[in-house]
């Protein structure tokens, strides 16, 4: 019997070294299996269907200094760009005539009155903005700006954000604390995922895969904390050098092997298994380190994709990882390039729907 059957893969509880072994599969066919269950999964208790969020990217003004990510404060390389209310606006309704259904508005961490002001505007204008006929309550709004405190988030939520993303990067404290400048606590993050679930949102929080130094026993931790967190929406992609970093400096990424790539896959697919009925997007950075990055994680049990939707002007700008793809593409042909790329995996695209987590949804039916 495979290895891949022997520790059965459609459990009913996954304890840490289940998870340990099916991400250390490494055999095509037992891969291929793995996929295959993660894929009914998905099917089962999602659906099959694809749901599209466009996402801008509206500011790379940071306050943080993370030793991996492009936009960190002390990379004066960057150029620092900040989009006009009426920029995303009209972005957010491009998004809406094409259906997309959902939005995402994404930025470097900052914590001023101002650029809470700001957001808390923009989410104002793209709710009303938006609604239509097919869309009687507006885009679907996610929201990815950091670190913020309690009254923050109750703002964004009443505003017209109703998803909010929050990776915990990593859940190995002492990684953590590694790849994060002292003032950056493993602690608050944990506080900022407990507020947002309090207030209401559906939350979403992720990994990346890869770390120099994380395990496959961390990764296996980082599925089983999704699940302790009753978490309803993944983000995960793997870690890639920037060479403006602390932690890229120097480096560079070689993607040729594909280990990366499938340990990646892998992730998705047992987060899948283990999760099921929570979203999970299939993030850019997987395309970055293969062409087909996106398309291989819909197939291993993925059901979400950001279309990038920033203004081309300012693409480039907001590189947090080396090899960002589609940073010289329009909005248009992006968006009929990704449509092309989904039908090729056989998936329908969901049309004007918001697409929320059924993780979510089932846990409020349950609470009624
Ligand atoms: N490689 C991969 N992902 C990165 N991110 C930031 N820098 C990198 C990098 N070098 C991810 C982080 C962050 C998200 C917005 O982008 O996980 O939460």
């Amino acid at each position: 019997m495979t290895k891949a059957k022997e520790i059965c893969i459609f459990r009913m509880e996954y304890s840490k070294e289940n998870i340990v072994n099916l991400l250390s599969i490494e055999g095509k066919e037992e891969i291929e299996q793995l996929r295959q269950s993660a894929y009914k999964t998905m099917s089962e208790h999602c659906g099959e269907k694809v749901y599209l969020r466009g996402l801008v990217e509206f500011s790379n003004y940071c306050r943080n200094d993370c030793y991996y990510c492009g936009i960190r404060k002390s990379n004066a390389n960057v150029e620092r760009y900040h989009l006009e209310q009426s920029e995303i606006v009209e972005a957010a309704k491009w998004a809406a005539e094409q259906g997309y259904g959902s939005f995402v508005l994404q930025s470097g961490e900052r914590t001023d009155p101002k650029f809470i002001d700001f957001v808390c505007e923009v989410l104002q204008k793209i709710k009303i903005g938006t609604k239509s006929d097919k869309l009687p309550d507006g885009l679907g709004i996610t929201l990815c700006v950091g670190e913020q405190d309690f009254e923050t988030y109750q703002r964004f939520f009443e505003a017209g954000a109703h998803r909010y993303l929050l990776r915990i990067e990593t859940t190995n404290q002492e990684l953590y604390s590694e790849i994060h400048p002292p003032e950056m606590k493993f602690e608050n993050r944990l506080h900022c995922l407990a507020m947002l679930r309090e207030i209401g949102y559906q939350v979403g929080t992720g990994v990346m895969i890869g770390i120099p130094g994380q395990t496959i026993e961390d990764l296996a931790q980082d599925i089983l904390f999704f699940k302790e967190h009753d978490i309803d929406m993944i983000g995960m992609g793997p870690f890639i050098n920037h060479e403006d970093t602390p932690m890229g400096a120097g480096k560079t990424n070689d993607f040729k092997d594909n280990k990366l790539l499938f340990l990646s896959l892998k992730m998705i697919a047992v987060a899948r298994l283990v999760l099921k009925d929570v979203n999970i997007a299939a993030t850019t950075a997987l395309q970055a380190i293969s062409p087909f990055g996106r398309e291989h994680g819909l197939r291993y049990g993925a059901n979400v994709v950001m279309p990038l939707m920033t203004p081309l002007e300012v693409r480039k700008s907001y590189q947090l990882y080396d090899g960002k793809p589609c940073i010289d593409e329009f909005g248009s042909e992006c968006a009929e390039c990704l449509a092309q790329r989904i039908v090729s995996t056989d998936r329908e695209i969901a049309k004007n729907e918001w697409g929320d987590s059924r993780h979510f949804i089932n846990k409020k039916k349950k609470s009624k």
